[in-house]
């Protein structure tokens, strides 16, 4: 089982949006992946789901993490890195099998220039430690408010060229 993590819980986020678009490139290819976005993360996650205490709303998410092999984050440049919640997110998740000797893609997004290089490779490292296995190509998207029109598709050529590479890449890893 394939899920989409949007690594935030912004409303309204761009994150959300590309997380979106990857699960429709998906089903045209004809594969179903789940999404999951942070948004969903139980709001008092710092009191109820970390350090051996398990919410019953955050057991369903854990269902889904250990059901899944193969995950994709779509995660933002937050302060030069990926996002705080994030990182709370995975604490919370049980270790280590929810991710162990597991898959992932990973897609670094930004309003500014870099496309979040640097908090993909802070969570590579995160990931390593997990024993959760990174796909070497790594997509970083700068300037993410000029990639999508009003349907939410992505118009740069070069956007849709990686990012089509990158999934197919993922759908063979
Ligand atoms: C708390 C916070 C910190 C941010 N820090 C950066 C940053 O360091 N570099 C950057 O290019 N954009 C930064 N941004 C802008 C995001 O990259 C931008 O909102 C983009 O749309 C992706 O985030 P989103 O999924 O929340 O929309 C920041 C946004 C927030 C909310």
């Amino acid at each position: 089982m394939i899920t989409i993590i949007a690594s935030t819980n912004r409303p309204g986020s761009s994150t959300l949006k590309m997380a979106k678009y990857y699960q429709l490139q998906l089903r045209q290819k004809g594969i179903d992946a789940g999404l999951l976005s942070l948004e969903q993360l139980p709001p008092n996650l710092l009191q109820t789901d970390l350090y051996g205490k398990r919410s019953e709303e955050f057991a369903k998410i854990q269902t889904i993490i250990t059901q899944t092999d193969k995950f994709i984050f779509i995660i933002p440049e937050y302060n030069g890195s990926y996002p705080g919640v994030l990182k709370v997110f995975v604490d919370a998740c049980t270790f280590p099998d929810s991710f162990y000797d597991k898959k992932a893609a990973l897609v670094g997004i930004s309003s500014g220039k870099y496309g979040n290089i640097r908090g993909i490779d802070h969570f590579t490292g995160v990931c390593h430690y997990i024993h959760l296995n990174v796909m070497p190509l790594k997509l970083h998207i700068a300037a993410i408010s000029k990639e999508f029109d009003a349907d939410g598709q992505l118009v740069n050529t070069d956007t849709l060229k990686f990012t089509n590479e990158q999934i197919d890449k993922f759908i063979k890893f």
